[in-house]
């Protein structure tokens, strides 16, 4: 069985976690999209692993993870990922694979990902990125100008290529930001440095994953980020620059959609998003600082206060749509104990007109007004809780409602950071 796991909302939602417990029946876990602006939190025996750029099913030993065509690679974090791993007893040896046609990511991507974000300013359309360097990292693969993994096999065609494309970046690092460039003998020591160890790494993915499915092996796609993240059907421009939705598993890893029979989202029982853009369903500020306190909502890789609001159904339904989910993961429910009431944005009103669905325009989605439906809370701790039928009632009828909103079945329900401390439906 083939499973594709996507964010649902605007990252963060929990992946980490779920794709920690269906790794299990997994064979093979594949990131495909993203780089190590994700933080994907794993929890258990008391331990705490962050898992930035490599599958998180690595901590399960003997699986094979792969990083895929689709992903961007910064070398240097991803050995210090690798490095990481072997300080806390988890190697990767033989079991990890990068695809030959991922594209690398280089220092200047993130010189400029960082000074493009300082010059535009909050006020004027800063994105709020993690600034590791994806945007202009993605943005050198789609113009051409990117180097892949594989290249790293011709090191005289790399050298040349790397000199021209850092030509060119110096140059606008100069005239538009003032900066006085990168060297390249710098750069170019750096590539020499991680150029045969990486090179152990490399494979053909795409191949590898379809002769892997063909003997019945399962494969589960990791995704990064968010639907509402997506380059194409996110809150554009505020989003990132890769498919995080189902389309970025088949392009980014090389695998048909026919070979697919899964797609699980993931969403939590409210809404966080961290970075700029509009978010309708925003906390006032007092609720904010609780449920940012009580759900430790600080970035995995930034450590940025992640902002939090309630539930937004309309965003929701976008994600069951554009990824075609046939169940979700609902995460999280125990940091609404509590409360008294607790809503749901099941529409939104935008110059006075009810809207149901959600708008692309950014213009119009800023301007968006939730519509509220108010429920009632409950006070009870569901950290200990493993069914169903223990659940205070409040508390189902709460997920029951986000079913009928979505009309997509709810598998799992997470009530804790833990392996354990969930229960499937
Ligand atoms: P990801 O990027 O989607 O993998 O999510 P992150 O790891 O960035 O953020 C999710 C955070 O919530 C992590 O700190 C998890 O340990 C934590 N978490 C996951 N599920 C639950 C849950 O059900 N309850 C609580 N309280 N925390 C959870
Ligand atoms: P995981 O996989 C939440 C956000 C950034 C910013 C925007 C663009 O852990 O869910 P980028 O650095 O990608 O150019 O930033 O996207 N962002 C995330 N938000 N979770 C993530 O990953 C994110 N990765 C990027 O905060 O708003
Ligand atoms: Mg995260």
């Amino acid at each position: 069985m083939n499973r594709i796991l996507i964010g649902a909302q605007w990252g963060d939602e929990g992946k980490g976690k779920i794709i920690d417990l269906l790794a299990r029946k997994s064979d093979i876990i594949v990131r495909y999209q993203g780089g190590n602006n994700a933080g994907h939190t794993v929890k258990f025996d008391d331990e705490k692993f962050v898992l930035h750029l490599i599958p998180s099913g690595i901590l399960h030993p003997g699986k094979i993870c792969v990083i895929g065509n689709g992903a961007v690679i910064d070398p240097q974090a991803f050995f210090e990922e690798v490095r990481v791993l072997a300080a806390k007893g988890v190697s990767v040896k033989g079991r990890l694979f990068v695809s030959e046609t991922a594209h690398l990511l280089f220092p200047y991507h993130k010189l400029m990902d960082q000074l493009r974000e300082e010059s535009f300013g909050r006020r004027s359309g800063m994105i709020g990125t993690t600034k590791k360097g994806i945007g202009p990292c993605y943005a050198d693969k789609m113009a051409r100008v990117g180097l892949r993994v594989g290249d790293l096999k011709n090191p005289a065609f790399f050298k040349v290529r790397l000199a021209q494309v850092l030509a060119e970046r110096n140059e606008i690092l100069k005239k538009i930001y003032r900066h006085p460039g990168l060297s390249f003998s710098e750069i170019w020591r750096q590539v020499e440095s991680y150029r045969r160890e990486l090179l152990k790494f490399s494979a053909d993915t795409p191949r590898y994953l379809f002769e892997a499915s063909r003997k019945g092996r399962s494969i589960l796609f990791e995704g990064a980020q968010g639907t509402m993240l997506d380059v194409d059907h996110g809150t554009y421009p505020y989003v990132t620059s890769s498919n995080a939705s189902v389309g970025g598993a088949i392009t980014g890893s090389g695998v048909s959609p026919t070979l697919i029979d899964h797609v699980i989202g993931v969403v939590k029982a409210y809404t966080t998003r961290v970075g700029e853009g509009p978010f309708p369903s925003q906390f006032p500020e007092r609720l904010m600082k609780v449920i940012q306190t009580k759900g430790e909502e600080f970035g995995s890789t930034t450590g940025r206060p992640r902002r939090c609001g309630w539930f937004d159904a309309v965003i929701a339904r976008h994600a069951v749509r554009i990824n075609g989910l046939d169940e979700m993961a609902v995460m999280k429910l125990d940091v609404l104990s509590g409360l008294k009431e607790i809503k749901i944005a099941t529409a939104y009103k935008i110059g006075g007109k009810l809207c149901e669905n959600y708008p692309a325009a950014i213009e119009e989605f800023s301007k968006a007004k939730p519509v509220y439906e108010t429920h009632p809370g409950w006070d009870e701790d569901l950290s200990g809780i493993r069914r169903w039928k223990q659940l205070p009632a409040n508390a189902r009828r709460y997920l029951k409602r986000l079913e009928t909103l979505l009309a997509t079945r709810i598998k799992i329900v997470s009530v804790g950071s833990k392996r354990a401390q969930t229960i499937f439906l």
